[in-house]
């Protein structure tokens, strides 16, 4: 069970459908998001891309979140100001405490309708008890479709990279501490 924002009580499911967690968020680009050459500034879209995901992550475990990693962001094309920016979040696979979101992100022209992709992230959230210790997440059931089959197996993959990762830079870490504290002992 978990408190949601708004005071009521969730009652968290041992299983849940990623399609539950599909999240659409439309925003259009306005002078205020754009950089000096009146593109998307990227900062903008990241944050736009950490709340759509927050939101899906939401939508799957019933409880406050937090974003614990966000791969690599790469900017396919330039968002122009005036644009529909439409992102789709859901969540891909969950582990103990956390789960994996993939969100794109394409840029609509509103005087065509035709849309293009802009770019693609996958975020990891990790779900928080009332003390802010990290607590187990339902079971995720991709459904019968290929492609969520294939998105489940892929985000494998994707979180074997980032723990190897965390666990490198943690390591170099715990070194550089030791060599500190041997140079300044006291
Ligand atoms: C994310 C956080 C809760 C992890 O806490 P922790 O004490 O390291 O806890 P654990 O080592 O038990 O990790 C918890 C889960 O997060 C996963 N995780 C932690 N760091 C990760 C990373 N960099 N990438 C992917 N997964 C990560 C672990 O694999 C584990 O998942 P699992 O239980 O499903 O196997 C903690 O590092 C934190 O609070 N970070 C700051 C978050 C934040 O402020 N975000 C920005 C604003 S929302």
């Amino acid at each position: 069970m978990s408190e949601g924002a708004g005071g009521s009580v969730a009652v968290a499911e041992a299983r849940v459908l990623g399609d539950r967690t599909l999240t659409e968020m439309t925003q259009i680009l306005l002078p205020g998001h754009t950089n000096a050459l009146g593109d998307a500034f990227g900062g903008q879209i990241a944050a736009w891309v950490d709340i759509c995901a927050a939101v899906a992550a939401q939508r799957f475990c019933r409880g406050p979140v937090v974003t614990a990693s966000m791969d690599q962001l790469h900017f396919l094309r330039p968002v122009r100001r005036g644009m529909v920016v439409v992102l789709q979040a859901r969540v891909n696979q969950a582990w103990r405490t956390s789960m994996e979101v993939g969100v794109r992100v394409d840029a609509e022209d509103p005087a065509t309708g035709q849309r293009q992709h802009c770019c693609s992230a996958y975020l990891t959230f990790v779900k928080l008890d009332a003390r802010g210790r990290p607590v187990q997440v339902p079971a995720l059931d991709p459904g019968s479709a290929p492609l969520a089959v294939r998105r489940q197996r892929e985000a494998e993959l994707r979180r074997n990279s980032r723990l190897e990762l965390r666990a490198l830079l943690q390591a170099h870490q715990a070194r550089i501490e030791a060599e500190a504290a041997t140079e300044s002992p006291g």
